[in-house]
């Protein structure tokens, strides 16, 4: 029942697994480069990097290991479709971060002029980058006259954390690979009934317990650290999105929580001592 349960549900994640990059290359290119520590855009269909070592400082990746076509293949499901590579979706980003600013800019005028025509038809013609505007707000706080190297750096901005992006991501597909392989041999030594016959692979599954559990963790960091700097891809940023609590609100919140569940496990622990 595990292996055949397992097997299904490890089948499911790769499935899911290549639907959500596909997706994502639909919404979040930026994520799918800084996935591949893709610095430029390559002819389709692209390649996909098993190994490499990114250079963050001098935008390159060291030592790649491609197999051809595969990530234009499961990315785009196309051999024509591109897929941009980081210093391109930059260059978009500067772009959109001066559509932004005037958007930006109408936006306040008309917090005053409501009824102004003109400045409703600038707000509308860059209504859509305005959330790029706002990338700008961090290094020019009136957002509206950011020099061209403060808006340089907030299109820096936009490059995710790509070094542990594109190895967490590598672990977590390694993993769900091998957890495929691992349940096919579970399924069918179990429907042989030979499993016993294996020790070596039950101990392994025993060492394998956390696995799911790392592959989960390394799952929901490519996913919120390669999303950054957006909280809402391209329309909020995320240093804007943050709550005001304050730090010390949430030592002590975290700190009552950890608290009060160590004492229920204590508690818990001499109840069933006591019965
Ligand atoms: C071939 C195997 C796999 C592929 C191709 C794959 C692909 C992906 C992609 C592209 C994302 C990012 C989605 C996004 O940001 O929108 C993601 C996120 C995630 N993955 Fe995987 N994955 C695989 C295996 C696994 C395995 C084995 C697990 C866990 C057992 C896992 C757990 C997760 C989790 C929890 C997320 C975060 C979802 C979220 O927060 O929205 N993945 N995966």
């Amino acid at each position: 029942m595990a292996a055949s349960f397992g097997l299904a549900s490890a089948l499911s994640v790769v499935v899911l697994g290549d639907e959500s990059g596909y997706t994502a290359t639909q919404h979040q290119k930026m994520k799918i480069a800084g996935i591949e520590a893709m610095w430029e855009t390559e002819p389709a269909p692209a390649g996909f990097a098993v190994f490499g070592i990114p250079d963050i400082v001098n935008h390159k990746t060291n030592y790649e290991i491609k197999i051809p076509w595969m990530l234009g293949l499961i990315a785009t499901r196309s051999l024509t479709q591109e897929i941009p590579g980081i210093k391109e979706l930059v260059e978009v980003s500067k772009v959109r971060i001066r559509n932004g600013i005037l958007a930006y800019d109408a936006l306040q005028k008309l917090r005053k002029d409501r009824t102004n025509e003109v400045l409703k038809k600038q707000f509308q013609a860059h209504e859509q980058d305005l959330g790029y505007g706002l990338l700008v707000k961090r290094h020019h706080d009136p957002v509206v006259g950011a020099s061209d190297a403060q808006i340089n750096q907030a299109a820096a901005d936009t490059i995710p954390n790509v070094a542990p992006l594109f190895w967490s991501f590598r672990i977590m597909v390694g993993l769900g690979l091998f957890f495929v392989l691992f349940f096919a041999f579970a399924f069918y030594t179990s429907a042989k009934k030979r499993v016993m016959h294996y020790p070596w692979f039950l101990r392994v599954a025993v060492v394998s317990l956390p696995l799911p559990w790392i592959a989960i963790e390394l799952g929901w960091f490519v996913a919120e650290n390669g999303r950054q700097p957006w909280a809402i891809e391209g329309v909020l940023p995320t240093y804007l999105a943050t709550s005001s609590v304050s730090a010390s609100n949430v030592w002590i919140t975290l700190i009552g929580f950890v608290v009060f569940y160590t004492v229920l496990a204590i508690a818990t622990k001499y109840h069933f001592k006591m019965i």
